[in-house]
């Protein structure tokens, strides 16, 4: 695959979308980052920019269709996108008392996680097909692949996101258009923090960087990290019910949402 020129990273303000900002970063290339708060997106910006990159910055929550919309068209005007990774996220679940997830708190998680993934890729699609080319990077997750008691508007938004990439992939393949479905399992950031609990099988942010780019870089249509924990979790899937359930009860966590990486 030729390498990306110009590519847009939504959640590049922190963790995976900010490392996946500088690892790209190279003098003819050309970074789109967008995020919600201004100090953080302007620092990475900055850091990609002295690595020979150029920059442009979008603050805006993915969830806001029109303004997703809107900023896509007037980015690819003027630097036609070949790369989008749809990265932003939010966690949420099971707060520390052990009571359930609000719907406000659900809702959110589904708009965001979801949500901003179509309002994302959809507009990029089109003038990536009117080019004939392009790569979509959705960034799931392993609780993609099989329910977590704590967390099940997030397992849902992940499911979404795996399944929507996975039936675009077939849509415009004929365009041209490479879907890669990302999978992470843990790994270290501002996000994962949060999660109270085990973390099995947790990465470094620089191993799934360097993991998701490496699986871009060839084009690869799923890429999960680690494979072993993709692996555990679809088998978990397949057992019945009841033991799924049983296996899955021994990774209970809760989340705390204050949380600050130390
Ligand atoms: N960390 C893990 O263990 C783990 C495991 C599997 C999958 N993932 C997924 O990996 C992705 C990145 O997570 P991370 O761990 O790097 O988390 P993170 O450090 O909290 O970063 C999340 C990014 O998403 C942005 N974001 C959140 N809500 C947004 C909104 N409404 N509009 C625009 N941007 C928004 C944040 O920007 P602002 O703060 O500027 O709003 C931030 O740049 C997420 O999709 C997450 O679900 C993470």
């Amino acid at each position: 695959m030729s390498l990306p020129r110009n590519i847009l990273i939504t959640g590049a303000s922190s963790g995976l979308g900010a490392g996946l900002a500088l690892a790209y970063a190279a003098p003819n290339v050309h970074l789109i980052l967008t995020g919600r708060d201004r100090g953080r997106i302007d620092a990475v910006a900055a850091q990609v920019r002295a690595l020979g990159a150029t920059a442009s910055t979008g603050i805006i929550d993915v969830a806001d269709a029109a303004a997703m919309q809107n900023f896509i068209a007037a980015q690819d005007r003027a630097h036609p996108i070949d790369l989008l990774i749809a990265n932003a996220g939010i966690t949420g679940g099971t707060a520390a008392d052990g009571s359930l997830e609000t719907l406000e708190s659900a809702r959110a998680v589904i708009d965001i996680n979801l949500g901003g993934v179509l309002n994302s890729v959809i507009p990029v699609l089109p003038l990536m097909q009117a080019r004939g080319h392009g790569h979509v990077a959705l960034i799931g997750s392993v609780a993609g692949l099989r329910g977590l008691a704590d967390s099940p508007a997030y397992c849902a938004s992940k499911g979404g996101v795996r399944l929507y990439g996975e039936s675009l992939r077939g849509a415009v393949a004929a365009s041209g258009i490479k879907i890669s479905v990302v999978a992470p399992g843990f790994f270290k950031s501002p996000m994962s923090v949060k999660f109270k609990g085990p973390q099995p099988f947790r990465l470094t942010l620089d191993q799934v960087v360097r993991g998701i780019k490496r699986g871009l870089d060839r084009g690869q249509a799923r890429i999960t990290l680690p494979w072993i924990l993709g692996v555990l979790l679809r088998m978990a899937d397949l057992l019945p019910p009841w033991l799924g359930d049983l296996i899955m009860g021994r990774v209970r966590f809760h989340i705390d949402p204050t949380a600050k990486p130390r």
